[in-house]
């Protein structure tokens, strides 16, 4: 079972998918999340959507270890092709509103990068984050996640330039953060 101590992360379920794309469509979380033109979402586009999230590696939607009903967002792991023979893996989090601000982003993505190394053979974790989303880059860094690259004005976002920060984390970085405990706790 695929959990962490407040979560259960599990398949998505056709029913669950109205639910998180009212969020992951909004225009405040394709602010954070989308570098792309954004404009609202056609039926066309969210079954690309869905059919995009069963290519990942790994999805899963995570929901509440005691209110298992309670959607509280959503976690990807990917590797393209071409990235095979390298094992870099890339992670994407996006959590419901009501579920932001209460360090589930720390117990998700830690959860990630650990299965990530352990489960999932990667050498190399890597991610992408918008220079304006201090709360998420707070997140990765705190998981242990180091800035490796930044695209300067890369992201066009209500009127001004905003950097594309690229972070990553190394095998031997996670086994030597972990060194001494049995979990990670952050
Ligand atoms: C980004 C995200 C995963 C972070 O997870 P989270 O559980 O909300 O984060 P936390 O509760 O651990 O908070 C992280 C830190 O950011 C701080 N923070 C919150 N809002 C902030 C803001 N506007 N500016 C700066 N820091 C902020 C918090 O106080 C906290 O700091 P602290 O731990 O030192 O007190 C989550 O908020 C989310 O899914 N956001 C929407 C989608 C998104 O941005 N996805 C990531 C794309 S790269």
């Amino acid at each position: 079972m695929f959990t962490t101590e407040r979560l259960i992360l599990r398949p998505y379920k056709q029913s669950d998918v109205d639910e998180l794309l009212t969020d992951l469509v909004s225009y405040q979380t394709q602010l954070w999340t989308n570098p792309l033109f954004i404009t609202p979402k056609s039926p066309k586009w969210r079954e690309d959507w869905q059919k995009a999230l069963e290519a990942f590696l790994f999805h899963a939607v995570l929901v509440l270890k005691n209110e298992p009903d309670k959607i509280v967002g959503l976690l990807v792991i990917g590797m393209s092709p071409r990235e095979t023979k390298n094992r870099n893996g890339e992670l994407g989090i996006a959590l419901l509103p009501e579920y932001r601000n209460q360090r589930f982003g720390p117990e998700v993505v830690n959860f990630a990068v650990d299965y990530g190394f352990r489960g999932l053979g990667f050498h190399r974790m890597s991610l992408t984050a918008f220079g304006g989303n201090e709360r998420a880059l707070k997140v990765y860094e705190r998981v242990g996640f180091v800035k490796e690259a930044t695209l300067r004005k890369a992201n066009w976002v209500e009127g001004e330039w905003q950097d594309i920060i690229q972070m990553g984390i190394l095998e031997d970085e996670w086994r030597d953060k972990k060194k001494g405990s049995e979990s990670i706790s952050v």
